[in-house]
């Protein structure tokens, strides 16, 4: 296991669409033991594999339940309940903006034997589904960032 360099926003791989993983081997494996590693050193509650620059559909979310691996996660269902919260990104330190997002999303993605799982998220872990699978696509969380309206009500 080794910790992995996190690309920083500037980078053009971050605008890049990843690829679906096909091979379920050793590689994958420690791609998803490395990104784990990283991202509990940077202390995120999730990171992409585009992240450390690999354009793999693999994501990891961890908001203290323990890391979730998502390989080729899809969003299958999402909540009409929104969420309005602060979101950051570990490519973009020091930064963070108001999104809205799902408030609970249910996700299809295989772990790295290949095998498909659901997820459900609500709060704080739907909005990061929700974050890491866009960063998939080439999408940042700052694409979605609403105007503030802190201390209007
Ligand atoms: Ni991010």
């Amino acid at each position: 296991m080794a910790l992995r360099n996190i690309v920083k926003y500037g980078d053009p791989v971050l605008r890049k669409k990843s690829r679906v993983v096909e091979k379920f081997d050793n590689k994958l494996s420690d791609l998803i033991e490395d990104m784990i590693q990283t991202m509990n050193n940077a202390e995120g509650v999730g990171l992409a594999a585009v992240q450390v620059g690999i354009l793999k559909r693999v994501v990891i979310v961890d908001v203290g339940e323990g890391p979730i691996e998502l390989v080729n996660p899809e969003i299958i269902e999402e909540s009409k309940e929104k969420q309005i919260t602060p979101e950051g990104c570990l490519s973009l330190p020091g930064q963070s903006g108001n999104t809205v997002r799902p408030m609970t999303v249910k996700v299809k993605a295989q772990d790295r034997n290949g095998k498909w799982y659901i997820h459900k998220g609500t709060g704080l872990k739907a909005k990061a589904f929700c974050h890491e699978i866009d960063h998939l696509d080439g999408i940042l969380y700052i694409d979605k960032v609403i105007p503030d309206t802190e201390g209007k009500k």
